[in-house]
Order: structure tokens, then C-alpha cells, then sequence
């Protein structure tokens, strides 16, 4: 059985090969020597935002992670959060641990808060898609963009 906690700064080694695992599935550039510092400084700032990791005891051993990060939208009356990573070892997928982490997210963002929690899900990504669905999550009418500002 798997248990849900906060991450803290002592947890970025069990975290960092599950993050190159996430992605690397996301076909997402894992480049530690900036991301590393950034899981650091968010660890550290809770006002940034919060790592949950779920640790199998048995094991002893990090299964899975869910990563969320805050901002402020009047559209809902002040914070809102990101949830930018969510992720569950391929050998521990199919027993309730990302749908614990979601919730057990859902339910942290809510104390700090957040009026409400967005995500991107790329559109084949089916498993996760009819797992938000479950959380309640919806579809929204807009298109994702970005713009560099560096
Ligand atoms: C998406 C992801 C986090 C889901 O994690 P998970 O631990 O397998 O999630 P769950 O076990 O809660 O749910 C997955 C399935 O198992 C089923 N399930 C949940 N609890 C179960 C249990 N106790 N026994 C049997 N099946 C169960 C769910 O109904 C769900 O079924 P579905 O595939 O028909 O929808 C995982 O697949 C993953 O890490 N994927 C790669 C990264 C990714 O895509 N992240 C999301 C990007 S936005």
C-alpha cells in the first residue's frame, strides 16, 4: 500500500528519475542543471506551489509523483493552480495511485486557497484524459498558447 505526502527538499533524488521518466513520455527536454534548480526553489517556496509524492513502504521505494503550481486569475476570485506534472511508475499503473494523487492534490490546493485547478492532457492521451474526467475535470474551449521570454 501506498502512502501520499509532501515533498520537501530531501525528496529531490527519489523525485528527479521519476521527473526525467514524465518527461521524457511527454517528449518534454529534461535538462537538469535547470530544472533540478527550479524542483529545489519550489520546495523550498511554498507561495510557488507543491510536489505530493506517493511512496510505496514495502518497496521503499517513490511510485509516483503530482506536481502543482499557483497563479492568480480574477476569472476565480483570486488564486488558481497549474497541475503541470502527474505521474505513476509503469509497474505500479492500475491500482488507484494516480487518482490518490490527484485528489490528495485537489484536496492541498483547495486548503492553500486555489479556486480552482487547470491542466493540459495531450488529446490521445486516454488513460489520464478518463481519469480527469472522474476527478470531475472539464474540457474548457480555448487553445493553449505560449510565448518565450527569454
Ligand atoms: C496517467 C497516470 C498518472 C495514471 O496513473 P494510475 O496510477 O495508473 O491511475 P489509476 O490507477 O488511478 O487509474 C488508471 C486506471 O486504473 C483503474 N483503477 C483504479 N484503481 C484501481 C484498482 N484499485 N484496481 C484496478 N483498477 C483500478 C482506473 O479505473 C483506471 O482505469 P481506465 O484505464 O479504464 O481509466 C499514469 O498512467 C501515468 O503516469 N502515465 C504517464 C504520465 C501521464 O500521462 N501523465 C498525465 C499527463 S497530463
Amino acid at each position: 500500500m501506498s502512502a501520499i505526502r509532501m515533498a520537501g527538499e530531501d525528496d529531490i533524488r527519489a523525485i528527479e528519475p521519476l521527473m526525467a521518466a514524465f518527461n521524457r513520455a511527454e517528449g518534454i527536454a529534461w535538462h537538469p542543471p535547470t530544472m533540478v534548480p527550479a524542483l529545489r526553489r519550489l520546495l523550498r517556496e511554498p507561495d510557488l506551489g507543491l510536489v505530493l509524492l506517493a511512496h510505496d513502504a514495502r518497496a521503499e521505494a517513490a511510485i509516483g509523483y503530482a506536481l502543482a503550481t499557483f497563479g492568480f486569475d480574477l476569472e476565480f476570485a483570486g488564486v488558481d493552480a497549474f497541475l503541470t506534472e502527474l505521474y505513476v511508475t509503469p509497474d505500479q499503473r492500475g491500482h488507484g495511485v494516480g487518482s490518490r494523487l490527484l485528489l490528495a492534490m485537489m484536496d492541498a490546493l483547495r486548503t492553500r486557497g486555489a479556486g480552482a485547478v487547470h491542466l493540459m492532457v495531450r488529446p490521445e492521451n486516454e488513460t489520464a484524459r478518463a481519469l480527469y474526467g472522474r476527478a470531475g475535470f472539464e474540457t474548457v474551449p480555448r487553445v493553449m498558447m505560449t510565448r518565450l521570454l527569454t
